[in-house]
């Protein structure tokens, strides 16, 4: 069966749809292009070719996706319905807020109750991913800083190894040091180290909670105050959220200003990198500092983009803000109130909980003493004893139809698998994935060689990854140009030694 369009290439085929122009022909405000050799084919064609790879995939409308960290598993069809009402959808970033006070009062809302779940003072809505908000909030705690007159001396910032990457790529990204802090046996901060670490030259402590461990740092209200102590603050990176939601607020722990990842905590889409968003919440010492412009409700009820901030640390992009995210994950808040997220969050804890104490006899796991949201576990002892690795399980996973698991990372534990549940899937979606995993556990020491050639049921195998980041190439070639680029270049002669995980 033919793949791509191009080789279903049928010249004359093309249905026609429109009638021939019976009016001048407009001027073209740009050079014409050239004649681009497009395929032809007729419309039942095209949709069957998309819809037959459509189906080729794996996607949360059609498989369990157990993928730890990094993205929600649930886009209800309510977000959608709302966010393609023609007031929102039609809307344009340009208009002129009094003919968009409709949008402009979603957006307000969102920052009050995003300000509220983090119990924090503020909230912009503005960053466009989980790590464009750890930017934001950070360059609000450096401008904090020299605004008080210590942003030369403050050139630190602490991360705990159990944070999440972005972590430390944000803050070295804002000119920091990042000192590291071990864990301890628990999966926790190790609180001695992080005294030891703290210090009159420590900007803030970076900590991501629950961590990537899928563990939540009870000692948060002692490294708060132990941070506040030497005048760091501390970022909590709260893409974690949906462990913790309604349950306690980072404000109240001493949390002084957090980010959310919408796409993990409230049902917005994310795949395949965006458009995300990661809204920021402040403690009011950091008000001043939000990124304009930011919405706000003059006193005769009517919203609009305030400007007039003169501490604020400019804007994020050229325009407002994923907006349609926003109302996504405001519509997801709404729809279940206080309560509601508070089941959320219970649900996605207890899920975790069933799939690690279904499988923690077959796999070792970080979290002995139970997780949040999401569990971890390793094939460190498979790989050992009989050479499979998390790869080859994650590989062998879409065989028995769940699409797989986040594998290496965390990075602190070896041959790890994260697995995110969340709160949306039935018990007996979750007892299929166990009884999968238990299968493959024991292939893993029957027939280890099948696993390390899985996947077998899929329309292709293990494909060279490391060759397709290095080395892309997205353009269509004829059979002829193709053997022609098999002639090594550069990339593909560093890549001959190279080899997928
Ligand atoms: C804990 C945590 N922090 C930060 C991020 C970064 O968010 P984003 O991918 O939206 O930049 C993620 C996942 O993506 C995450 O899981």
């Amino acid at each position: 069966m033919s793949e791509l369009l191009f080789e279903l290439d049928d010249p004359g085929s093309a249905s026609d749809y429109l009638p021939p122009l019976d009016v001048p022909e407009a001027p073209m405000p740009f050079a014409p292009r050239p004649t681009l050799d497009l395929p032809e084919l007729d419309e039942h064609s095209v949709v069957r070719h998309f819809t037959r790879l459509s189906h080729q995939t794996f996607s949360i409308d059609t498989h369990f996706y157990p993928l730890g960290s990094c993205t929600m598993k649930y886009n209800p069809k309510l977000n959608e319905a709302i966010a393609s009402l023609s007031g929102f959808a039609g809307a344009h970033p340009l208009q002129d807020e009094q003919t968009a006070q409709g949008w402009l009062e979603v957006l307000f809302r969102a920052q009050n109750v995003l300000a509220q779940i983090a119990g924090l003072d503020a909230c912009t809505v503005q960053p466009l991913a989980g790590a464009q908000g750890e930017f934001a909030g950070l360059l609000m705690i450096r401008a904090y800083h020299d605004k008080r007159g210590e942003g030369q001396s403050r050139r630190r910032i602490i991360v705990p190894d159990s944070a999440h990457g972005t972590n430390p790529a944000s803050a070295a990204r804002c000119g920091y040091a990042v000192t590291s802090v071990q864990s301890n046996a628990q999966g926790n901060v190790d609180m001695d180290a992080m005294r030891t670490a703290l210090g009159s030259d420590v900007a803030a402590v970076m900590i991501t909670n629950p961590n990537t461990l899928g563990v939540f740092e009870a000692q948060i209200e002692e490294l708060c105050a132990a941070a506040h102590q030497t005048g760091a603050l501390v970022y909590m990176d709260g893409a974690n959220m949906n462990a913790i939601l309604g349950q306690a607020r980072p404000g109240d722990m001493g949390v002084d200003v957090m980010h959310f990842n919408v796409h993990k905590t409230f049902s917005t889409p994310h795949g395949g990198g965006g458009p995300g968003a990661g809204p920021v919440a402040v403690r009011a010492i950091l008000e001043p500092f939000l990124p304009v412009p930011h919405v706000k409700q003059t006193e005769s009820g009517a919203f609009m983009w305030d400007w007039e901030r003169p501490d604020a640390i400019g804007s994020l992009h050229g325009f407002r803000g994923n907006a349609g995210v926003i109302l996504r994950a405001l519509t997801y808040i709404l729809r279940h109130g206080g309560a509601g997220l508070q089941r959320v969050s219970s649900d996605a804890v207890l899920s975790a909980n069933y799939i690690l104490a279904r499988l923690k006899g077959a796999y070792e796991t970080a979290n002995p003493n139970g997780c949040k949201h999401e569990c971890v576990l390793s094939a460190a002892k498979l790989k050992a004893e009989h050479g499979v690795s998390a790869w080859d399980i994650a590989k062998r996973l879409p065989d028995y139809g769940f699409h797989a698991p986040t594998v290496y990372f965390p990075t602190i534990v070896k041959e790890s698998m994260m697995i995110e549940p969340t709160e949306t899937e039935t018990k007996a979606t979750l007892d299929a994935f166990c009884d999968a995993m238990l299968q493959i556990a024991q292939e893993a020491i029957t027939d280890p060689d099948m696993l390390r050639h899985a996947p077998h049921t899929l329309k292709v195998g293990r494909l060279d990854e490391a060759g397709a980041a290095k080395c892309l190439n997205l353009c269509w070639t004829t059979p002829q140009e193709a053997e022609e680029c098999e002639t090594p270049g550069p990339a593909k002669r560093e890549l001959a030694g190279a080899s997928t995980y």
